[in-house]
């Protein structure tokens, strides 16, 4: 049932392509308009939508937090993104015109499922995005996207991160249509690139060998630290936490702009530094100063892995290993740069003998609060 590999993890991430592929099955058509039909949410509704709030936990929250980018930008709704477990405890303002929408893998956690119920007695309408049909937090909600990314065994979120970020560019898309924001031309652009993300995430599969190399080298480091920008930022916390659940190292992420305001004090000579590289294309600003960032840490002793672009050959002196990634838009980027993250925690999880499916202290899915 492992099709062969020694963990569901490994053939999880493998199977990444494929998920994608079906989860964008049948809503996508390019240079037209989506289909999001099961999802229960009149176009009505959705037009009279004048803020968005996204509540989940862990991956699922990341996924929140790259989704903020995209809705904010192609739609131009206020969007703002909480861990579920925070959410009722503030008194957040929700009305007949906020869209709640709860990401969650399992659709059973506990702390997303009492957010939903909160938000539904506010008069919130709550879209779940969820993995496992007929769950509870999809059935309490007012509408669901479900992500086709088949049953995940391994703890933790592989397969089903990458879907819960196409279903997020789905809905981020389909808002902007129904709302006839069509910036016509960038829309189309970016539904024709997100057809095409199974075969970059297959390009990527197969290039990651040296990310093994890479990985066993570092079974001794104490720390490690990530740095990202823009939708890099949420990317590089989802490196962090699954160092953190797999190979139980300590592991932190910044947005690189702020390590000038303390975390830079962190950096000794030989500490694992992965950054991940905004196009040079897309917001070239960011791009330009996050090289100055590697150049930043790497003059302090930092060993940099860099997460880049293909062709960007400016951070080449600077990355003690480069990983190349296809150009995507920068908005798609996440789902290329997020695998070398997952194979490079789960080879070092195993290199230090590690369980990478049932790793200490944690369970599927947390029916607590
Ligand atoms: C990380 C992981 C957890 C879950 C979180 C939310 O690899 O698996 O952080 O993402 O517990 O779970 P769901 O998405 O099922 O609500």
């Amino acid at each position: 049932e492992k099709g062969g590999y020694d963990y569901f993890m490994l053939k999880e991430i493998v199977e990444q392509p494929r998920a994608i592929a079906d989860t964008l099955l049948g809503r996508l058509s390019v240079g037209g308009e989506l289909t999001l039909d099961e999802m229960r949410l009149s176009a009505q509704d959705l037009r009279s939508v004048e803020k968005i709030v996204i509540i989940a936990c862990g991956t699922s929250y990341h996924a929140g937090l790259i989704a903020k980018y995209a809705i904010e930008h192609w739609c131009r709704i206020p969007c703002e993104v909480e861990v579920a477990s925070e959410f009722r405890y503030r008194d957040p303002i929700l009305d007949r015109q906020t869209l709640v929408i709860a990401i969650s893998q399992s659709g059973e956690s506990m702390d997303t499922l009492m957010a939903v119920r909160y938000a539904r007695e506010q008069r919130a309408k709550v879209l779940a995005i969820c993995n496992v049909n007929g769950s509870t937090i999809p059935r309490e909600s007012d509408g669901v996207l479900y992500t086709h990314a088949g049953p995940e065994v391994g703890v933790a979120a592989t397969k089903t991160f990458l879907t819960q970020l196409a279903a997020c560019y789905l809905i981020g898309l389909y808002l902007a249509q129904v709302r006839g924001l069509k910036f016509g031309d960038e829309i189309d652009a970016v539904i024709a690139q997100l057809a095409t993300m199974p075969e970059h995430v297959e390009k990527v599969l197969d290039t990651v060998g040296p990310v093994r190399e890479l990985a066993r080298s570092l079974s001794d480091a104490d720390t490690v630290l990530f740095l990202g920008r823009h939708v890099g930022y949420p990317v590089a916390m989802e490196g962090a936490l699954k160092l953190k659940e797999l190979a139980y190292m300590h592991a932190e992420a910044f947005a690189a702009g702020e390590l000038k305001h303390g975390p830079i004090a962190l950096i000794e000579e030989g500490l694992p530094v992965v950054v991940v590289v905004p196009s040079p294309q897309g917001r070239s600003v960011l791009h330009d100063k996050i090289v100055s960032n590697i150049q930043e840490v790497r003059a302090r002793g930092a060993r940099t892995i860099v997460i880049a672009e293909e062709g960007d050959e400016s951070v080449r002196p600077y990355s003690d290993v480069l990983i190349e990634i296809p150009a995507v838009p920068t908005l798609l980027q996440p789902i290329v740069a997020t695998v070398p993250m997952q194979v490079f925690a789960c080879e070092l999880a195993l290199a230090k003998g590690n369980d990478v499916d049932q790793p200490r202290n944690l369970a599927k899915s947390v029916t607590v609060e």
